[in-house]
């Protein structure tokens, strides 16, 4: 086999064999193949796409490229989220021990953030003592016991797609349907739960901007988790504006451990309702979503959700304390207000200058040296289609530095005030199966 007639068979709009898809990401991961021949394949496809089994057949090489977790040894039937990122997406917070607390197990491995989303592990290393570094053993007795571990990701889960990804990055390949879903399911289906739920965003804030490009996607990836024998539902979710009120690290835990007492902060509450009850239907505790809803709000109000997360958290040698009383977990030095500069209703917040406000602040990073103030962050006291009375504060910004010009700057950019009041998005658009 040529890489050349592989190249020019996908140039010319053919389908690749299976047998040339796994060529070339064996050949690759394994550095017999140049990036300028792959860069070449990468933008044929980019150009060309890729029908339902070949994009099967490339996630599935991908899978095969490296270490799979093997999750037997957790009983019952596990089930991981996936979220496309977001800004103030804390769900994972309020989902994980919602499911757990039904006795569903979920084993997840997750990552640290770069950019102007931030990263489940960051967020939970803002609690004193917590550690994602545990062996496989211990990994899987945690989730045997407390139904919940978070575990950072393996070096070497699908090293194709870490390979790949970094060429797509330079080569502008990167927004191309196969391979974006090929590269995500790629490492959920190596992290080893039986069933997927993916929460595809979409709006300003998202990776994909438009709801036609996020349905593709979800369909996407619906159609090879269950060509690859994991059941997946994918379920769309607004993010033209942050999730929540906080954005940060500690604040966007605190937040969501006052979902898991029972505060109705809508977006977070419904958000977490209803990816966990997708979660659990599929884990076949509950026969229908209604009825799953229903069951796993109540775990809200009763404290079991609650009891859940902090168990969760104790086992991986968290600060109970902390969670006991979250006013001890990290704050920042100062706390200054932004200001409206007009007065009128909330009609826009541009969630992804609010995250890279919020990483100007420290909570994020720009490059992967840098390291995560956790006490830092934004709280917005504003959503869409609320009123700004005049000289009114839309955010306050926790700094460490008692003048933070550029993130004030970039709040008030972020937020549209118009004259009349918006209707406002639809927070799920659509369910995928
Ligand atoms: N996230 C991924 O993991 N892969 C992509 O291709 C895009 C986003």
């Amino acid at each position: 086999m040529r890489m050349v007639d592989i190249i020019q068979n996908k140039r010319n709009g053919n389908s690749l064999s299976d047998e040339e898809i796994k060529y070339f990401v064996r050949g690759y991961t394994d550095g017999n193949i140049p990036d300028y021949q792959v860069s070449s394949l990468l933008m044929a496809i980019y150009f060309q796409g890729m029908d339902e089994r070949e994009t099967a057949t490339l996630t599935q090489a991908m899978v095969d490229s490296g270490e799979t977790i093997d999750l037997s040894a957790i009983n019952g039937h596990k089930v991981d989220k996936h979220s496309t990122g977001g800004v103030g997406d804390k769900i994972t917070f309020i989902t994980g021990p919602l499911v757990a607390s039904v006795g569903v197990p979920v084993a997840k491995m997750s990552g640290r953030g770069l950019g102007h989303t931030g990263g489940t592990i960051d967020k939970l290393e803002s609690i004193s003592g917590f550690d994602v570094e545990m062996t496989k053993e211990q990994f899987i007795s945690n989730v045997n016991q407390f139904k919940l571990a978070v575990a950072g990701q393996t070096g070497n889960l699908a090293p194709a797609d870490k390979k790949l990804y970094a060429l797509r990055d330079v080569t502008a390949t990167v927004d191309s349907i196969p391979l974006i879903a090929g590269s995500i399911m790629s490492k959920k289906l190596a992290s080893g739960a039986d069933s997927i739920v993916l929460d595809v965003k979409t709006g300003t804030g998202a990776f994909m901007k438009t709801l036609e490009d996020s349905q593709a996607l979800a369909e996407e990836m619906v159609k090879i988790g269950n060509n690859l024998g994991r059941n997946t539902v994918a379920v769309i979710s607004d993010m033209n504006q942050p999730l929540g009120y906080e954005i940060g690290n500690a604040n966007e835990v605190r937040e969501a451990m006052e979902v898991l007492q029972g505060k109705d902060i809508p977006d977070l509450k419904q958000l977490g309702l209803e990816l966990a009850a997708h979660m659990t239907v599929l884990a076949e505790v509950f026969n229908d979503y209604e009825t799953a809803y229903q069951e796993l709000e109540k775990n809200l109000h009763n404290g079991k959700a609650f009891q859940a997360f902090r168990s969760f958290i104790q086992a991986q040698g968290g600060d109970v304390q902390q969670i006991d009383h979250p006013e001890t977990l990290p704050t920042s030095a100062y706390h200054v207000e932004v200001m409206a500069t007009r007065d009128g209703f909330v009609t826009a917040i541009d969630a992804e200058s609010i995250g890279i406000a919020a990483m100007y602040l420290g909570a994020g990073r720009a490059t992967k040296e840098d390291v995560i103030q956790h006490g830092v962050g934004i709280t917005l006291k504003k959503k869409i289609g609320d009123k700004v009375g005049p000289g009114e504060a839309i955010a306050i910004l926790h700094s460490d530095d008692e003048h933070p010009t550029d993130s004030i700057q970039k709040v008030q950019e972020a937020f549209e005030i118009g004259k009349t009041q918006p209707t406002t998005n639809p927070l799920i658009y659509k369910v995928i199966r």
